[in-house]
């Protein structure tokens, strides 16, 4: 792999994801990893992340051995911090300035060489520093400047060491994507043969050799991860994956069909689905509080679960056979979120089911755990899963459960699924899924508002329209969805859902707000 080194500014998953994009596989370590850890991992090249603004600032993370990674033999690409970490490491000058140099800058190249190879003779570029290079290492070109930069790039192509105090993996460095290629192709000799074929090859064979002749269970949720991974265990493993399918009543219009239909008609998988919606219902009746509605559903949720795989696991059981697996939709950025996660993972430790219980041990089967979610996305469309399931968005775990603000009811569920689905429908239809992230419909229960409409005053339920651009969910902001589009869904919304007679837009971005409203 291409390791990217965090030094803690929260650049290493973009950097990964760049370094991706150009079809060559890559992991984050954490800076903290010995140099000789690192080494034994047979990098293909290593990239050193951004971090804080200088290298003498108090506490500036370092590796243990600096020399022995540039001395290693294995290609480097410094960016920003990592950038003056190699500087300094090679026997050039930081120069103790305490200036910041912070957002777009007019970067001058005064020779492209092989690291900014294409790139016009001034590039904007995205800068966030404080001390600079003043002088390259013995051995290095400067290929760029800046007005507070005065070695902005460099680059020592013997050694295949090269760096630039700018930040390529952000998008307001518009020709960033260029200078990770030229570093990965042309500085470090890779070939762009990462592809989500080969990923779905050596998943398969990887399942295989874990599962062996053993029995599998997955909870399907209907969302992408769940998916995507159980497509590539039933591609694996076949029939001895079965798939088990909660219907707690919270799903939005068309979704358990999709499942029940497409999903199984693309995949092959073998599915169970359990209607339980008088179960959460039932549950749920009374309560209002979120985190209260929250723990309900999940709680419900484990139990139905526990108990089909029970099933499951007893059925196999009178054919002599064992089930051992459990498939998780775990993704990258929840490995790296939780330390990086070498090492057997515990079923407990997991959010995503929750916890079995102590009579029911399995493995785990996580076929995602090294992809980002977009990532995910092109392999489910390489397996086959039709569009309308590897396209969807992220929808939260308790459902529309968590999209009725006030009691949930299967009455208020119906006018939420309605309005939902139009303001779905249309957003496809104006070509802005690419756009949004995703756009939570929101029913306001327990708040009422006058309405006139035909000769009829009326007393009706607002809707919340919340579409929201994201990279990741950690942030957010409100989507500029045209004027033209949700007048559209306002109008659709208010004449075909009788109970609701306004609609409103939802213009916080996160922070403050969160995507959900509860
Ligand atoms: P918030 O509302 O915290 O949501 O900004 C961030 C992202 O997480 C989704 N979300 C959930 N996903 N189970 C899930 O699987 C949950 O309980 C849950 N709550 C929020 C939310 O839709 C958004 O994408």
């Amino acid at each position: 792999p291409v390791l990217v080194v965090d030094f803690g500014a929260q650049y290493a998953q973009l950097i990964a994801r760049r370094v991706r994009e150009a079809s060559v596989y890559s992991e984050i370590v954490p800076h903290t990893m010995s140099v000789a850890r690192m080494l034994e991992k047979d990098p293909a090249a290593v990239i050193l992340s951004g971090g804080p603004s200088s290298v003498y600032e108090d506490g500036a993370p370092h590796l243990d051995d600096e020399a022995a990674l540039f001395a290693a033999g294995v290609p480097v690409m410094g960016i920003c911090y990592g950038f003056q970490v190699m500087a300094k490491a090679l026997g050039g000058t930081v120069a103790k300035t305490g200036l910041r140099e912070y957002g777009r800058t007019q970067a001058h190249v005064s020779d492209a060489g092989a690291a900014l190879s294409g790139s016009p003779q001034t590039q904007e570029v995205w800068m966030s520093h404080g001390d600079s290079v003043h002088e390259a290492p013995e051995g290095f070109t400067v290929l760029a400047t800046t007005e507070g930069a005065p070695v902005a790039a460099f680059e020592n192509l013997d050694a295949q060491l090269c760096g630039v105090q700018w930040h390529p993996e952000v998008k307001h460095s518009p020709l960033g994507q260029a200078a990770i290629e030229n570093f990965l192709y042309r500085v470090a000799g890779l070939q762009p043969d990462w592809t989500s074929e080969n990923v779905i090859d050596e998943q398969v064979e990887r399942i295989r050799a874990q599962v062996g002749d053993k029995r599998v269970i997955c909870a399907l949720s209907g969302g992408v991860d769940s998916a995507v991974a159980a497509a590539i265990v039933q591609k694996a493993v076949g029939d001895q994956l079965t798939c088990i399918h909660v219907d707690h009543g919270l799903m939005r219009a068309g979704e358990v069909e999709q499942i029940e239909k497409d999903f199984v008609a693309s995949t092959g998988v073998r599915l169970i689905i359990r209607d339980e919606k008088e179960r959460f219902l039932s549950a749920l009746a009374g309560v209002s509080d979120p985190e209260t509605k929250r723990k309900i559903i999940g709680r419900e949720f484990i139990r139905v679960f526990e108990d089909s795989a029970r099933q499951v696991v007893e059925e196999a059981g009178a054919h002599g056979e064992d089930v051992e697996f459990l498939v998780q939709g775990t993704l990258y950025p929840d490995v790296v979120e939780s330390g990086g996660g070498e090492g057997a993972a515990n079923i407990k430790s997991h959010h995503n089911v929750g916890g079995l219980p102590d009579d029911l041990q399995f493995s785990l089967v996580e076929p995602l755990r090294t992809l980002f979610k977009d990532e995910v996305r092109a392999v489910g469309r390489e397996l086959g899963i039709p569009e309308e399931i590897v396209g969807r968005q992220p929808f939260p775990g308790p459902g529309l459960g968590i999209r009725i603000i006030g009691e949930v009811t299967w009455e208020r569920l119906e006018i939420l699924r309605a309005a939902d689905a139009i303001a779905r429908e249309e957003l496809t239809k104006a070509d802005l899924d690419g756009d949004i992230w995703q756009c939570p419909v929101v029913l306001l229960a327990d708040v009422r508002s006058v309405g006139v409409q035909g000769d009829g005053r009326t007393y009706g339920h607002p809707i919340v329209l919340r579409p929201v651009s994201s990279e990741d969910a950690m942030t957010a902001d409100w989507s500029r969805v045209p004027y033209e589009v949700l007048a559209h869904i306002s109008n659709r919304i208010t004449n075909e859902v009788a109970e609701v007679n306004r609609v409103v837009l939802d213009v916080t971005s996160k922070p403050p707000g969160t995507i959900e409203w509860e």
